[in-house]
């Protein structure tokens, strides 16, 4: 019998004690926006999933694993969102949220892409794309997921997740019949939380495409297909229940999820492991597009370098460098035809890539302890003459912190390859910001980075990102 669950939420929790499901459940966020699905996607996954773990059994410490294996199912998404967008021809997040709405088989698959590859291209190009995928649609799908698989359990280690959780990570897109990707895997040779979140996905999905009833089609149809038969049986008993579907919908979906982890396996999070959750979100960020590989990492070594140089304290540098990396995560809402578009963007494109940055305030905003944070990231884009975005903002209201963040940036967009040109030397690099003295960027932010480039760039691995940073 569904049981509602407790719903206590302490919204002022302080930093410092933030719990790990609190900060990881408003990062999802920025997943369900990589995939192109409605805001809450993975929040809702990650409910419903619990709760037929609950109901399944499990005990508290696989139940938490069960949750942050729903939850952080799609860490892999953006690695193969370029690539997607490529093979395609069209809008990665758009092709994504399609992708999950076709039925279980492969004449659905074709007919989908019948419709969908290049829908706003020439002819040729699109009969070129066509051609092209129905001679290689299955060697193409197993590398997509493949990608996605190695690329999502890698970064839930990164996150200190048990093997548990990253195998579960890594197996979502096998089906009990054996006809899922990338092993073939079948039946109970599936990491269970794996059966569990494939279920959960396509609860939620068709719940949000088309209400409780499709959702509960979907599950049924898919049962012994996809999806385990016992785990489908579990979820029409709970979803029997209308209440199931109300608390779903509740605005306060993420409290209700976080009062679902098991008190024992609530974890505090520690300054450290702040550190590990932004790498990893970089990691996420980076592999959106081939041209912004290492980008935040790189933004947020110099950045470092830039504050030390300007005489901020190592605490304060540390929080400036975790927002370094996070300072582009609202890319992830952005198409890759707009990101790795090779020529220059129509006006509409370049009002969808300025809105990168307010997506990553407002990303930043819904994580308590990066609230602060948020503004800082998000208005990496704004120009001391007040000409920049998303704000308008200018030189009486940009922070420091921004400036420093903002100085990396342009340094490293300026030297990295651009889909539109090479990347330049740092010398010419430095000439051209320069000219951007007072306009664009800080005089002192911009010394600092001349005397540090004439002493040589930092270097990665970002791992020493807390030892460099304790010093
Ligand atoms: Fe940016
Ligand atoms: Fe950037």
């Amino acid at each position: 019998m569904f049981q509602p669950a407790a719903t206590a939420f302490d919204a002022a929790t302080p930093v410092g004690e933030a719990r790990l499901a609190e900060i990881l459940g408003a990062f999802s966020y920025a997943l369900d926006l990589t995939e192109g699905q409605p805001a809450g996607h993975s929040v809702r996954a990650a409910w419903i999933g619990t709760y037929v773990g609950l109901a399944a059994g499990l005990g508290d410490a696989e139940l938490a694993d069960c949750l942050y294996a729903v939850l952080l199912k799609d860490l892999g998404c953006s690695s193969n969102a370029a690539r997607v967008a490529d093979l395609f021809l069209g809008d990665d997040r758009t092709l994504k949220h399609g992708f999950k709405l076709i039925g279980p088989d492969g004449a659905d698959f074709l007919a989908f892409i019948a419709v969908e590859v290049g829908a706003q291209e020439e002819a040729a190009a699109r009969q070129a794309a066509l051609d092209h995928l129905h001679g290689n649609a299955a060697p193409i799908l197993a590398g997509f997921i493949q990608t996605r698989c190695t690329q999502g359990a890698g970064i839930a280690k990164r996150l200190r997740f048990s093997d548990r959780v990253a195998d579960g990570i890594a197996a979502l897109d096998e089906h009990w019949d054996g006809g899922g990707l990338p092993r073939g895997l079948s039946g109970t040779a599936i990491p269970l939380l794996s059966r569990i979140a494939l279920l959960a996905q396509v609860a939620d999905v068709f719940f949000m495409a088309g209400g409780p009833d499709r959702a509960m089609a979907e599950v049924a149809a898919r049962s012994g297909s996809w999806l385990d038969p016992d785990l489908a049986a579990i979820f029409a008993e709970l979803a029997s229940d209308p209440a199931f579907w109300t608390q779903l919908s509740a605005p306060d979906i993420d409290a209700r999820l976080f009062a679902l982890e098991p008190a024992q396996a609530r974890v505090a999070v520690d300054e450290t492991w702040l550190d590990d959750i932004a790498i990893a979100f970089g990691q996420v960020i980076d592999a959106k597009s081939p041209y912004t590989g290492g980008h935040s990492e790189r933004v947020a070594l110099l950045t470092d370098r830039v504050g030390a140089h300007l005489g901020i304290a190592a605490p304060e540098r540390r929080r400036l460098v975790r927002c370094a990396m996070l300072h582009d995560i609202g890319k992830l809402g952005v198409s890759n035809r707009i990101l790795d578009k090779p020529g220059r963007l129509d006006p509409q494109e370049w009002a969808v890539m300025q809105g990168h940055a307010q997506a990553t305030t407002d990303i930043l905003s819904r994580i308590g302890v990066m609230r602060d944070m948020a503004l800082i990231a998000g208005s990496h884009h704004e120009r001391l003459d007040g000409s920049g975005y998303p704000l308008g903002l200018d030189e009486n209201t940009i922070s420091m912190e921004t400036r420093i963040v903002s100085v990396a940036d342009f340094f490293d967009a300026l030297t990295a390859d651009r889909p539109y040109r090479a990347a330049m030397p740092a010398d010419q690099a430095l000439s051209i910001m320069a000219c951007e003295v007072g306009d664009a960027i800080d005089g002192d932010c911009f010394d600092a980075l001349d005397a540090i480039v004439a002493e040589g760039l930092p270097e990665a691995p970002l791992p020493a990102m807390p030892d460099v940073l304790a010093g």
